[in-house]
């Protein structure tokens, strides 16, 4: 596995490589949902790059940039067994050396949700992304459902800016008592470990709701918001019925492709998750 530390370097990297090529972009602490996306990846192209890079900007003032999780050895490891062809490993200064001032801005769509409770967030994924397709090159970047807004942006980006690459969508992995997996699940407090998979039960009580003929979206909102009352670990961010295209609240009945999403927070650690109805 070849590793590449700088955008000239990755470039010259995919420059002798012109066969099809899958990028698979993370923050490291991998886990099963990031392996799940390499080995997509492996079995649709010749090669793969997986890429590490902790992005600075994408978090706002006292989010957990200092406190990410980060185990390098170990992600280096993970990614050598599954046959992955290199690792782009960019630094900081590498990214947005002194004097840095462009930025990639997604109107609309990226100032719902995720947006309104983390300003500058979508800027720095969609600034950050835009450098590593730039740099990597890849027919296809794969991107997991969980994270349903960042995936939205990523394809309005390649949309917008004519960018030659197929955004593959990946489905959300979840641990066996239904919690998504997430970096971030690894310093939940074990008594918010035990709490957290209300998340996804709040999900599957409004599902339940839509697939028995529900379709008043106050009504969808108030089914997940009362299963996550009931957890009193919980502390609600957002619950939210969304049309599936543009993420606009839904007000009145849920009639077409809808994504229900939610975001609270257990002690200092912020999980989302969500699901599509319809
Ligand atoms: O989903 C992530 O891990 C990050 O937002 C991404 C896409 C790697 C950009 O930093």
């Amino acid at each position: 596995m070849d590793a590449l530390a700088t955008p000239a370097e990755m470039r010259a990297w995919r420059g002798a490589r012109p066969g099809g090529l899958g990028l698979v972009p993370t923050m490291g602490a991998l886990h099963e949902g990031h392996l799940s996306l390499v080995r997509r990846s492996l079995a649709e192209n010749a090669a793969t790059v997986a890429s590490i890079f902790v992005n600075p900007a994408q978090f706002g003032p006292g989010e957990d940039f200092e406190r990410y999780p980060r185990d390098g050895e170990r992600d280096l490891r993970l990614l050598r067994e599954l046959g992955v062809d290199a690792v782009y490993l960019p630094s900081p200064a590498a990214m947005y050396p002194d004097g840095y001032e462009t930025w990639v801005t997604v109107d609309g769509l990226a100032r719902r949700l995720e947006g309104a409770s983390r300003p500058a967030h979508f800027r720095g994924v969609a600034t950050v992304v835009t450098k590593l397709l730039n740099a990597v090159r890849p027919d296809r970047a794969y991107f997991g459902r969980k994270d349903a807004q960042q995936l939205r942006v990523v394809r309005r980006l390649a949309r917008d800016l004519d960018l030659p690459v197929d955004v593959v969508a990946c489905d959300t992995v979840r641990e066996p008592d239904g919690l998504a997996m997430s970096s971030r699940n690894a310093y939940l407090s074990p008594p918010d470990r035990a709490a957290a998979p209300v998340l996804s039960r709040a999900l599957a009580a409004a599902a339940a709701r839509f697939a028995a003929g529900e379709r008043s979206s106050d009504a969808l909102r108030a089914a997940a918001r009362a299963t996550l009352e009931a957890e009193p670990r919980a502390a609600i961010d957002y619950v939210s019925l969304a049309d599936s295209a543009s993420l606009a609240e839904i007000a009145g009945e849920a009639d077409g492709p809808a994504l229900l999403s939610l975001a609270a927070r257990f002690g200092p650690v912020r999980l989302i998750d969500n699901v599509e109805l319809g």
